[in-house]
């Protein structure tokens, strides 16, 4: 046998259905296609089991005790990761009503019962395949979080600053009242904000010391050669405003292109405050951290100036609350 850069997988599919009937027929086919298959009674089960190994894909009864199957399909749809699963829901009858809610929850698609041996083959197939290229997709992703933290790995003294700063994004984005997808975006941008700095030389980023102009003028291009770094990637076209203009300054006064107002992307006024706060609060090689008093006075003082005074009042408000405290938690808890 030729030798694979990828190692043969056989798909797991999740079949839910409280008619032991069905699961069986099923079962039997999707074996008989190479497939492994595991089996749930209804939609509590199918959480438990999706909960304990991811599947490639699951074919979801609606009609089922204890939790149906658009519950659970919404429920997995809404999960950062498990909304990447493709959920075929298994209609008995073609119905408009069941179908249009069974879309609205996120299904990817939808089988007939009884069911037909070779629509179920293509269905399958074709569902596997965008899991494959989703999954690849991720990957992606993943190398750029990767970068990120390479980029901490070079400068001790920003440890985990990119990590704080995306979870500030995140708590502020939500008390801006943002649904969960875009405070997931925050995160992750913020993660990134600082990508670019993969680009800037040793001297410059790890001076022990305040940077000349030219220096300075060096360390600017970071959020441009952050976006340019991720310009080619699909998956991260959200976060390219954040990483491009999180040095943006509400009076114009910022960089790259000197935006001013509302016209600087929400996202990126968002981590703007999130990146300024870390900075002003943590220690540097040449400086120690401010005190929290006075970085409070800077951040008041400057709102309107620097950075959206709605955004800053709702931030002030949680660090009133905590917030500061709650994410040097979620960091000594993720690093243990
Ligand atoms: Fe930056
Ligand atoms: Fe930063």
């Amino acid at each position: 046998m030729t030798e694979k850069l990828v190692p043969p997988h056989r798909p797991l599919i999740l079949v839910v259905d409280d008619q032991r009937a069905n699961r069986e027929l099923l079962e039997a086919q999707l074996d008989e296609l190479g497939y492994e298959v595991r089996q749930a009674v209804d939609g509590i089960e199918a959480l438990e089991a999706v909960a304990e190994r991811e599947p490639d894909l699951v074919l979801l009864d609606i009609d089922m005790p204890r939790l149906d199957g658009i519950s659970v399909c919404r429920r997995l749809k809404a999960h950062p990761v498990r909304r990447l699963i493709p959920v075929v829901l298994l209609t008995a009858s073609s119905d408009r009503e069941v179908r249009l809610h069974g879309l609205e929850a996120g299904a990817d698609d939808f089988l007939n019962k009884p069911f037909d041996a070779r629509e179920l083959l293509i269905r399958t197939k074709v569902l596997l395949k965008d899991r494959t290229l989703n999954a690849r997709l991720d990957a992606t992703e993943g190398v750029l979080f990767a970068l990120a933290r390479a980029v901490e790995a070079r400068d001790r003294y920003t440890i985990h600053h990119a990590e704080r700063v995306g979870r500030y994004a995140e708590a502020i984005g939500a008390a801006h009242g943002l649904d969960d997808e875009d405070t997931t975006l925050l995160y992750e941008g913020g993660v990134l904000h600082d990508l670019g700095k993969i680009a800037i030389p040793d001297a410059v980023l790890l001076k022990p010391g305040p940077l000349t102009e030219d220096e300075f003028a060096v360390m600017r291009t970071h959020s441009v050669e952050g976006e340019r770094i991720c310009l080619s990637l699909r998956s991260v076209t959200y976060f390219l405003p954040i990483i491009r203009h999180h040095h943006e300054r509400m009076d114009g006064g910022g960089y790259p292109d000197h935006l001013a107002g509302k016209d600087i992307p929400l996202g990126a006024r968002i981590a703007a405050i999130a990146d300024a706060w870390d900075a002003m609060v943590s220690d540097r090689p040449y400086r120690a951290g401010l005190p929290r008093e006075e970085a409070l006075r800077r951040m008041r003082a400057n709102a309107g100036k620097q950075w959206d005074p709605h955004l800053v009042q709702l931030f002030l408000a949680l660090l009133d609350r905590g917030l500061m405290e709650k994410v040097a938690g979620s960091q000594l808890a993720a690093s243990a």
